[in-house]
């Protein structure tokens, strides 16, 4: 899998520009993906059928093929065998290609398209809903705005350099209709995705804009290629050893019996999530996953001096509990990013009579931006928790990323998910009942 950079953002913003150019100084693929709607619109437009009636166009997509083919570096369309790119450059087919952009019949026909595409190159793709729909998971997400009036002068210039008899007005009124169909769709609407970094290009040249992107390319770059082998060999020594001599007293208090061990992860950088019945859970699950983890703890153990470095050597750290902690999601993040595991009980707080709790939403969030699986356990004992007394600790099968159906990071759809994950982890509980 190669590295993906989404660059969203209003037409005209220069998107494509920047794109290119960073595709062509790094050696990544730039896909454009305005070329597939335009090309849409103009087989819709050919036709001489309406390009806002999903009734006219959705029957015709069945009909449609189109391609993306690579010509000495350079982008080319190919609708039904027929190389369209010069064709789809004009006013009315920029228009027709936002009309069926709206369609939903249309955005899901291109869906696999494009991601086929990501999958398999280091690519930087533009367009309306790359980050927050196309590919939620890529490493560097760009929301590229300008003014409305900018934009139209740019474009202005551009036309009227390729020989295009043009009218400014017309071009600034086009550009907020666009702005317009492209914002109020009820489909993937442009949207700047929550994790995206916001570029205002107004008043910055393109080799400003250029070098901003490309830094947050390579450093996306470098955390990519850090991977888990650049774990230091001490470090993970260290914490097989602190977790095999923090097992034995837990083995002799507790009767501790282990079921579905076979789902538990091999490697590195996923989650696990389990409910919170006992203060010592992180170890629970700590004793049977070999591989590393950061934990995410609460912020009090960190008041108490010795605890606090206790915690920090087996990589916990502190979360607010009662606020979204942005820097707690950030730790969380690197960590996954440098192949460690995270260990993190959604909950928040312990469970006393072992009912399971609603899920804050900074499971479902990290999961999604970073792309990992979710292994839920689930963690139950019956009665008071006294000495020998039985504790069953059951790994289920993972949660992929994608069946967490995050597509645009709203506060909605993180709670669904975090429902969705606790329902996992219940059912592992519930087996004890
Ligand atoms: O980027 P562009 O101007 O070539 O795009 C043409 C139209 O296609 C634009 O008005 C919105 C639509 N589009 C989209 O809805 N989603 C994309 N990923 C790319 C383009």
């Amino acid at each position: 899998m190669g590295l993906n950079c989404a660059i969203d953002g209003p037409s005209g913003a220069g998107k494509s520009t920047i794109a290119k150019t960073l595709a062509k100084k790094l050696g990544f693929v730039y896909v454009d993906t305005g070329a597939l709607y335009r090309s849409i619109g103009l087989y819709v437009s050919r036709l001489g059928c309406d390009t806002k009636s999903a009734d006219e166009v959705t029957p015709l997509l069945k009909d449609i093929k189109v391609e993306l083919r690579y010509v000495d570096g350079a982008q080319r369309v190919i609708l039904n065998g027929e190389d369209v790119s010069d064709l789809i450059r004009t006013p009315e087919i920029s228009m027709a290609a936002s009309n069926v952009s709206a369609i939903p019949a249309v955005r899901d026909f291109l869906l696999d398209l494009q991601r086929d595409i990501a999958a398999k190159n280091d690519i930087i793709m533009d367009g309306r809903d790359i980050g927050t729909v196309i590919l939620p998971n890529a490493e560097v997400k760009i929301f590229m705005t300008a003014s409305a009036e900018e934009r139209a002068r740019r474009r202005f210039e551009e036309l009227k350099a390729k020989g295009q008899d043009v009218d400014y007005g017309e071009i600034l009124k086009d550009i907020n209709q666009r702005d317009y169909n492209d914002s109020h769709r009820e489909t993937a609407p442009l949207l700047k995705a929550v994790d995206a970094v916001e570029l205002d290009t107004t008043s910055m040249s393109i080799d400003e804009v250029v070098e901003k992107i490309e830094n947050l390319i390579v450093s996306a770059k470098a955390e990519e290629d850090r991977g888990f082998k650049t774990i230091p060999a001490f470090r993970r020594w260290f914490y097989a050893i602190v977790r095999f001599i923090a097992a034995i007293p837990f083995y002799i208090a507790f009767n501790i019996r282990y079921e579905g061990l076979e789902n538990r992860p091999e490697h590195g950088s996923v989650i696990l999530a389990g409910n919170h019945r006992t203060w010592f859970d992180p170890i629970l699950i700590a004793i049977k996953v070999k591989y590393i983890s950061s934990y995410m703890a609460k912020s009090e153990l960190f008041d108490n001096f010795l605890l606090k470095y206790v915690i920090m050597a087996v990589h916990g750290f502190p979360t607010r509990r009662n606020s979204a902690d942005v820097s707690a999601l950030g730790l969380a993040e690197k960590y996954i990013r440098n192949g460690y595991n995270l260990t993190i009980f959604p909950e928040g707080t312990r469970s006393k009579d072992g009912k399971i709790g609603r899920a804050k939403s900074g499971v479902a969030y990290i999961a999604s931006t970073c792309g990992v699986p979710v292994y839920p356990v689930g963690i139950s004992y019956k009665g008071h928790l006294c000495f020998r007394r039985k504790i069953t600790v059951r790994f289920g099968k993972p949660i992929m990323p994608e069946d967490l159906n995050i597509a645009s990071v709203t506060k909605t759809e993180l709670r669904g998910a975090g429902e969705r994950i606790m329902e996992r982890i219940a059912k592992l509980v519930e087996q004890d009942a």
